[in-house]
């Protein structure tokens, strides 16, 4: 059985003017604001971000819970993501989250609503090629969330790295106030990235998921040998898995454009499993580092 959540510290809120008269009273007695937002079917990698947020110093941590209906395309997964929320508040309260946001779809999005955030060209490119409209449905919640909870701090997973970069891009482009910060991938025990949507994965899917992050670290090792022995040694391992439909493997440079000849890039893969759309990335070092340059 579900457990029920029995209210602690946690307190709850939907009303977006109720949180934001909160968030500024704290804000005005000298406190922070770390601000954790989700789509709740919290797992470790939202502990995670929950768990570093906590420990800034003298912050007040707020989460949001909401599925944001923008960022989805027709035909994809909105109505059928996983909304256990009282599972949810439970993380929370485990977390010790103080706040956490709970709007409903009104009222972040009333009748008439029209004004959206339009990411640039990156918001076109790897997931945006795949998901047209899914950034300007997620830079637009984030910036309303931003104004709502007025954080200090926003902690995002890098395993939503496109989503981190444009949202870093939209706070220095827009002027916004809060520090982004990215917080590295949390992994089952194989590799694979945790994500809200695994479990949407049958028995056999679950087997040929991890191909995605054995491709990664199979292409990070080749590194040094330059861009294309990356991509070669990723792709022969999506090649060996026929379950996988692979939808982009794609090295970048950190800040997803161009990747350099030598020095920090980033490898990132989606693909399909049946109707579950999974993604993933890391880091790479391309190129051997130059005499002088080692330790
Ligand atoms: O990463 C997510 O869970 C969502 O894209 C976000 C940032 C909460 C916006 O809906």
């Amino acid at each position: 059985m579900t457990p029920r959540f029995t209210a602690g510290n946690l307190h709850r809120h939907s009303s977006p003017e109720e949180l934001g008269k909160i968030t500024r009273a704290l804000r005005a007695t000298g406190r922070k604001i770390a601000f954790v937002p989700t789509m709740g079917a919290l797992h470790d990698g939202h502990r995670e971000l929950l768990s570093r947020a906590r420990r800034i110093p003298n912050t007040v941590l707020v989460a949001s819970i909401f599925v944001n209906p923008l960022q989805f395309a027709p035909g994809e997964d909105f109505e059928r993501y996983p909304r256990p929320i009282e599972d949810d508040l439970a993380v929370c309260e485990a977390e010790r989250v103080e706040l956490v946001f709970t709007p409903e779809r009104e009222a972040l999005y009333p009748p008439g609503a029209q004004v959206t955030v339009h990411p640039g060209p990156l918001g076109d490119e790897l997931e945006g090629a795949s998901r047209p409209g899914h950034f300007a449905g997620v830079l637009t919640v984030v910036a309303k969330l931003f104004n709502i909870v007025r954080p200090d701090y926003a902690l995002f997973g890098e395993k939503d790295y496109q989503q981190l970069v444009l949202i870093k891009q939209m706070v220095r482009d827009l002027d916004m106030e809060p520090h982004v910060i990215g917080i590295p991938t949390v992994r089952e025990r194989d590799g694979l990235a945790r994500s809200s949507r695994n479990v949407f994965l049958d028995a056999d899917q679950r087997v040929a998921a991890v191909a995605l992050s054995a491709a990664l670290t199979a292409g990070a090792h080749a590194g040094l040998d330059g861009a294309d022995a990356v991509l070669a040694a990723a792709r022969k391992v999506l090649d060996g898995t026929p379950a996988l439909a692979l939808d982009y493997l794609a090295l970048r440079g950190p800040d997803l454009g161009p990747a350099p000849d030598r020095g920090e890039a980033r490898l990132l893969v989606a693909a399909k499993l049946g109707a579950t759309r999974l993604i993933d990335n890391v880091p790479v070092l391309l190129g051997a580092p130059a005499l002088g340059e080692r330790g």
